[in-house]
């Protein structure tokens, strides 16, 4: 990359010359990571016209929700089987895929596309760094079985082409898509290790709020919650307390599929039970993190939970209590979970706010790098617009819950100056004064 800097020389006796001189600079970003990231948004490996991006929003944290769908436009890519009479039946059911954001997978194989398919939600693809890992080798997926094959990200990616790209539903190489190179995949991968979270947090944080704070014991508490047993630190992987050193990122039947009364199955379509980890499968799904949770919900592998707090009071019903991974706790802890509804919004608030936390600090993340481009590059408006993104979310995350209305509105703040640094010629004073408010936002939560 080439940048321009001012530069004085003193030639001879004392004459002094100035100049702008254009200078190699090192680029700011990973260049790996940047081809990943121009193949996940662009390209279609000659397919039926998606992209990773067609689902893995990055307006709406790398998911879709149904809010989100519902913005887009008719003739969007996501919505291909609307279009294309090739993939009018048995590859997406429009219904589903804009009343309750799910897609299609034939998770157990194209063997009978008529019968045999789950309808899933999009999960996001942030802080997989952290989770990809496990005993049991990568886990991707709702079941940690979304990969063909060894389940890598690179598996996974070749995975989604044959899944969600095909011109026909023959779904043959080199005609109704092509397979992405290596080059390809090891680009992919890059930039989805890059996005969000690189490390896991080290709870109890210090929160200010008191009810997100007695959320956070109860979250710890493995009296209580016994939500860190397999969510350790809010994360995706299982305590090495309890589960042994090296736990990673396990599965469990936590009975989902079990829950009456789910939306998909309300609308009258067809939606045969999921039968999760495997073919034929175990029942068991993978554990998400609960960092990025709040703000992408609806929740569970089936969209089946709007609200954070209902993603909460779904462990204290009989859906949980009665399931394999409800009945190895009562044998473990004597009892399931039971939480009343303070508590159930407790926790919830708690992952409410260390959700707002993550959009914090993803966000200056996010500004740091912009700023590091010459001001009036596109890239730097890039990032500065999806720095705003997380703050909308921060802030809609709080407010949805009631809490911190005073980081709220530092949050508000800051966006309101993004907004500025996007329209004006100088950015740095206007990323600077967003920064400022991020901060103050911040330690109203956590110190
Ligand atoms: C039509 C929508 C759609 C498209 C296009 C799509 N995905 Fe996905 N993606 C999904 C769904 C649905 C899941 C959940 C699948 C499962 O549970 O196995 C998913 C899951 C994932 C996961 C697992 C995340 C996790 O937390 O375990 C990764 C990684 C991923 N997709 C990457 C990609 C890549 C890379 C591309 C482009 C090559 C892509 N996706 C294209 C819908 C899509
Ligand atoms: C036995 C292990 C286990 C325990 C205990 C547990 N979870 Fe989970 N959690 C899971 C698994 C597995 C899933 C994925 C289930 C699915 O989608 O079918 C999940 C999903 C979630 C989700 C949805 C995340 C998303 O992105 O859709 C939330 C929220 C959540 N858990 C919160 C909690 C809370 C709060 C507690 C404590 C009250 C808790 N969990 C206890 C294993 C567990």
């Amino acid at each position: 990359m080439l940048g321009s800097i001012y530069r004085c020389w003193i030639l001879g006796a004392a004459v002094l010359v100035c100049a702008c001189e254009t200078i190699p600079v090192e680029p700011p970003e990973d260049a790996l990571v940047l081809k990943g990231e121009d193949l996940f948004f662009n390209e279609t490996f000659s397919g039926n016209g998606r992209t990773c991006g067609s689902c893995h929003r990055a307006e709406d944290n790398f998911a879709i929700a149904p809010a989100f769908v519902a913005t887009l436009d008719d003739d969007d890519t996501l919505f291909v089987a609307e279009s294309n009479p090739a993939l009018a039946s048995n590859f997406e059911n429009p219904v589903l895929m804009r009343e309750l954001a799910l897609i299609l997978e034939n998770q157990d194989g194209f063997g009978d596309l008529e019968n045999n398919f789950n309808m899933r939600g999009v999960p996001h693809t942030l802080a997989l760094r952290t989770s990809i890992a496990s005993n049991a080798g990568p886990r991707t997926g709702w079941s940690g079985d979304g990969a063909p094959g060894d389940g890598t990200l690179r598996s996974f990616a070749v995975g989604a082409v044959i899944q969600h790209y095909p011109k026909t539903l023959n779904r043959i190489d080199g005609v109704d898509f092509r397979l992405p190179t290596d080059d390809e995949l090891d680009a992919l991968e890059a930039f989805q290790l890059s996005l969000g979270r690189q490390e896991e947090l080290a709870l109890p944080l210090n929160l200010q709020g008191v009810i997100a704070s007695r959320g956070q014991e109860i979250f710890l508490d493995n009296t209580l919650g016994k939500c860190n047993a397999c969510h350790a630190n809010a994360g995706a992987n299982g305590d090495p307390a309890i589960f042994g050193p090296g736990a990673g990122n396990l599965n469990f039947n936590t009975g989902v599929e079990a829950l009456p009364d789910q939306p998909a199955d309300l609308t009258g379509e067809k939606n045969p039970p999921d039968d999760g980890f495997g073919s034929p499968g175990t029942g068991e799904f993978n554990t998400p993190t609960l960092v990025e949770a709040a703000d992408t919900g609806p929740f569970f592998h089936n969209n089946s939970v709007e609200t954070i707090e209902g993603a909460v009071a779904f462990y204290n019903g009989d859906a949980f209590n009665n399931s394999p991974a409800g009945q190895l706790l009562i044998g473990a802890t004597g009892s399931g979970i039971n939480l009343d509804a303070t508590q159930v919004i407790a926790v919830a608030a708690f992952l409410r706010v260390i959700n707002a936390l993550e959009n914090l600090r993803a966000s200056d993340a996010l500004l740091e790098t912009a700023m590091k481009y010459p001001r009036t590059n596109d890239r730097q408006a890039t990032l500065i617009l999806r720095a705003t993104f997380e703050l909308q979310d921060g802030a809609d995350v709080l407010r949805g819950g009631g809490l911190h209305p005073k980081a709220a509105s530092d949050i508000e703040d800051a966006l309101r100056e993004l907004d500025d640094a996007l329209s004006g010629r100088n950015p740095a004073r206007y990323v600077r004064a967003a920064r400022e408010a991020m901060t103050s936002a911040k330690n109203r939560m956590e110190n």
